[in-house]
């Protein structure tokens, strides 16, 4: 031991933690590949680990690796991300493989700096890469880090730059060196890896938003909101932007058992997903039934949307940029479509198969 009286350092006692407590048998733990790493830090941003390991097993069964993502087509790679929503991840991923295996020789490059020059890839994912799979030391700062570093430090300004220049800098602070690495006997790298999985781990497990569990936090005694009692009001609550409601119908051609979908433009909600027209297509169809609005939530708006059911006799071709699609293919394997599109499938699926709809003139 270098600096035996030296005071034992947050992430000393963050590391002892992890290593007791923390999480180890994830599907991206254990690995060093550059690649598998990436998948699962891009499907993590916004989404939790329960729902990628699924999609985490499903993707690397078809992808093994980054060339084989790289070659893919872009449909198949959003078909495979549809239900995890944030679509522009999908396409920024497959962006990045192909760079990845233009520019990089097909190895993710080794530092955060050169990693944030791909596609989808911000400084506190390009963080956790370089750590985890080069051992790179950097720290990362996503929205939990935020709220554990903004608590541990009594950093209660509203969110804004300025705040996340701040909270950098004390993650800086913060991340494990190598002589916190000396004294817990620890080679710097394995100590860096469980530092970084610590703080995701904290920010997970105890370091919630809603009743956090501060009585076993390893920096309870070091946070500064727990000593003031404002553990509920740190972080400060960001100034909300009013959330707004977007009305527009769905044509839903049906012929037998398939539907006709078209592919969304390249911007806005859904861009590139498979959906319904939004406007008629056909005059004096067979029939025309009003279906119940679905509402459906995103991050910054509520969607309402009026579905018309319009059965028909033959199946005509309607567009350029469009196809049947079988209502059984609920498992959406075939084509990348919004969740409410595929809820309403299954809906006309199931209804099909009783017969519900079949009978009608
Ligand atoms: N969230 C973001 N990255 C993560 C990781 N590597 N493990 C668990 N949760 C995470």
């Amino acid at each position: 031991m270098s600096k035996i009286n030296s005071p034992t350092s947050l992430a000393e006692k963050l590391v002892r933690w992890q290593l007791m407590h923390g999480r180890h048998e994830l599907p991206w733990q254990n690995t060093h590949d550059a690649y598998r790493i990436w998948l699962s830090e891009i499907m993590l941003q916004q989404t939790q680990v329960v729902t990628v390991v699924d999609y985490y097993a499903r993707f690397l069964a078809r992808f093994p690796s980054v060339t084989d993502l790289a070659n893919a087509h872009l449909d198949e790679v959003l078909a495979l991300w549809a239900g995890l929503g944030y679509y522009s991840r999908a396409r920024n991923l497959h962006a990045c493989a192909q760079t990845v295996v233009a520019d990089f020789g097909g190895e993710f490059p080794r530092t955060p700096e050169l990693l944030q020059t791909l596609k989808g890839i911000g400084a506190s994912t390009a963080a956790a890469i370089a750590v985890f799979a080069y051992g790179y030391p950097a720290p990362i700062l996503d929205g939990n880090v935020k709220r554990i570093l903004s608590r541990v430090y009594g950093i209660d300004d509203v969110p804004s730059a300025q705040t996340d220049k701040i909270l950098w800098q004390k993650a800086h602070e913060t991340l494990i060196k190598p002589e916190d690495a000396l004294k817990l006997g620890l080679p710097f790298e394995t100590a860096l890896r469980a530092y970084t999985q610590g703080v995701m781990d904290l920010g997970a497990g105890l370091c919630r938003k809603n009743q956090p569990d501060c009585a076993v936090c390893p920096w309870q005694d070091d946070c500064v909101a727990v000593k003031t009692h404002r553990v509920h009001e740190i972080p400060a609550a960001k100034v909300r932007t009013a959330i707004k409601t977007l009305t527009f119908d769905w044509y839903i051609y049906r012929y037998q058992n398939q539907v006709w979908v078209e592919q969304q433009p390249e911007r806005g909600i859904w861009a590139q997903l498979w959906a319904f027209p939004q406007n008629e297509r056909i005059q004096n169809p067979r029939s025309i039934e009003q279906l119940a609005v679905i509402k459906h939530r995103l991050t910054h708006r509520t969607l309402e949307i009026s579905p018309h059911l319009i059965t028909l006799d033959a199946p005509p071709k309607i567009s350029q940029q469009g196809q049947w699609l079988d209502c059984s293919d609920t498992d959406h394997l075939s084509l990348a479509l919004p969740k409410p599109a595929t809820e309403l499938l299954r809906i006309l699926h199931n209804e099909h198969q009783t017969g519900l709809f079949s009978s009608k003139n």
